[in-house]
């Protein structure tokens, strides 16, 4: 408003009492120790944490009203045209971009610490049921992975951490690999050192004898994918992780909270009911009975909408053109004509429109991965792989924040008051 200067401070009233505070608001960010200084007693009552910022944190920069997303201030779209995972994954954990001699040792030693323990396979993995979800696997490994260093409780000695953040960097698509090989009753495949990250992945999932070469485009739609997923501040998986962490619990075992978090439908689990969405659909012509569907309340659109993003998901944008990529080489996904269907129906519905739901990462991620040849199961998997690096990220931010406490939230107690105990046979 020109000429009109608006107070950077924000002024809160007990009506209660009287009492007032005023403080400075920073990045339209206040901080809630004003109510303390009001009432001690007073809460905020903000179930799912719709308004509280629980930390300040300089790994990602996310407008959901503009649809932008920025690792350490670098525009995702120009990290996923030119930049490599491994790249991304440096810079999200020390802050910078590497030069060449910092990327080349850690992409060395990230290679050279891809292997894990023989028993982790032939004691853990191999006592899992035959048909056992890849997630559960996968999060069940991470945290028993932690059990084979004991190190990994030396959270605060810098080096005994940065190490476990190595480990378990390289070690995901290894753990990664080898639940769908257990799940397929395939041999697990060793890792190839002399392949990059996304390549040795595709490897260790798919060599069979000496019959499997790794496509070059389809290594880089990985990695693209890898990139594209490798953070996105607060969201539910990584407030876990800092919860988990909070109370200083190792990072196998943070990793693998978070993870938990992730397998969720309504978070990482969705591009995997996307695809189960699209299958049940199974005809362009069944769209609009679905569209009706949602709009009744019986069904819910996924891989649409978002917490964050009211305006587009950047990441859905770079995905769609890498889907094209992909099916170049593997043929267009059958579901594919669906999902754009579905997309043109919904963005042109004032149902949709009005509560601005648009396409997310996940609407057109499965699609890819089914032509990349995963199965279903594997979807979330491939989403935690990339983003056990945004989880340490912030798990090494969180134990340097002399901020931060043990997470204990409080509570608006709804329950009955104080009542006497009945013994059973009055009740
Ligand atoms: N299909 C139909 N209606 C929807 C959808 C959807 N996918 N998403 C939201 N709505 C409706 C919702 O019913 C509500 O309508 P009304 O105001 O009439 O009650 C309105 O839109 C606002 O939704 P909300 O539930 O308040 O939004 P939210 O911010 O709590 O939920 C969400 C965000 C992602 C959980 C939700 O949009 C959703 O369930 N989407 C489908 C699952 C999905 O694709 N998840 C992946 C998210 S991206 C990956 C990640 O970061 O994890």
């Amino acid at each position: 408003m020109k000429g009109i200067t608006v107070a950077d401070t924000i002024t809160i009233i007990d009506d209660r009492t009287g009492k007032k505070v005023t403080v400075p608001v920073t990045d339209g960010v206040f901080a809630s120790s004003a109510l303390r200084e009001l009432d001690p007693n007073l809460r905020m009552y903000d179930p799912a944490f719709l308004s509280t910022a629980a930390c300040a944190s300089s790994i990602t920069y996310l407008d959901g009203d503009e649809g932008i997303l920025r690792y350490r201030g670098y525009p995702i779209e120009q990290l996923a045209e030119h930049s490599t995972f491994l790249e991304v994954a440096y810079l999200l954990l020390n802050g910078e971009l590497p030069n060449t001699a910092q990327l080349d040792k850690w992409s060395y030693d990230v290679t050279h610490h891809t292997m894990i323990h023989e028993n982790m396979r032939k004691r853990f993995v191999d006592g899992f049921h035959y048909d056992a979800h890849p997630m559960g696997m996968f999060i069940s490994a991470v945290a028993a992975l932690g059990t084979f260093y004991n190190s990994a409780k030396r959270i605060f000695d810098e080096d005994a951490l940065n190490k476990q953040i190595l480990r378990l960097v390289a070690k995901v698509p290894t753990i990664a690999a080898m639940t769908y090989r257990f799940s397929k009753g395939l041999p697990f495949v060793l890792p190839n050192n002399s392949m990059n990250y996304a390549q040795n992945f595709l490897n260790m999932m798919y060599r069979i004898g000496d019959d499997y070469r790794v496509d070059p485009t389809l290594a880089r739609a990985m990695d693209v994918l890898f990139i594209l997923h490798a953070d996105h501040e607060q969201n539910c998986g990584t407030t876990t992780m800092r919860v988990v962490a909070s109370a200083n619990a190792d990072p196998y075992s943070s990793v693998a909270a978070a993870a938990a978090a992730l397998y969720g439908p309504l978070h990482g689990g969705a591009n995997e009911a996307v695809v189960r969405m699209l299958s049940e659909i199974g005809n362009v012509n069944n769209v609009p009975a679905f569209i009706k569907k949602v709009k009744d309340g019986d069904a819910k659109l996924m891989g649409f909408g978002h917490r964050v993003y009211k305006n587009f998901d950047p990441r859905a944008t770079i995905i769609k053109k890498t889907a094209y990529e992909v099916f170049e080489v593997t043929g267009k996904n059958p579901l594919l004509d669906i999902a754009l269907e579905l997309e043109k129906v919904a963005l042109n519905d004032e149902y949709f429109i009005s509560r601005k739901l648009y396409p997310n990462v996940d609407f057109y991620s499965g699609l890819i991965y089914q032509a990349l040849g995963f199965p279903v199961e594997m979807f979330t998997v491939l989403f935690a792989i990339p983003r056990t690096v945004g989880w340490l990220a912030h798990m090494s931010e969180l134990l340097k924040d002399k901020e931060q406490k043990i997470s204990r939230p409080r509570q608006w107690y709804t329950g009955v008051d104080e009542r006497l105990y009945v013994p059973i046979a009055k009740r």
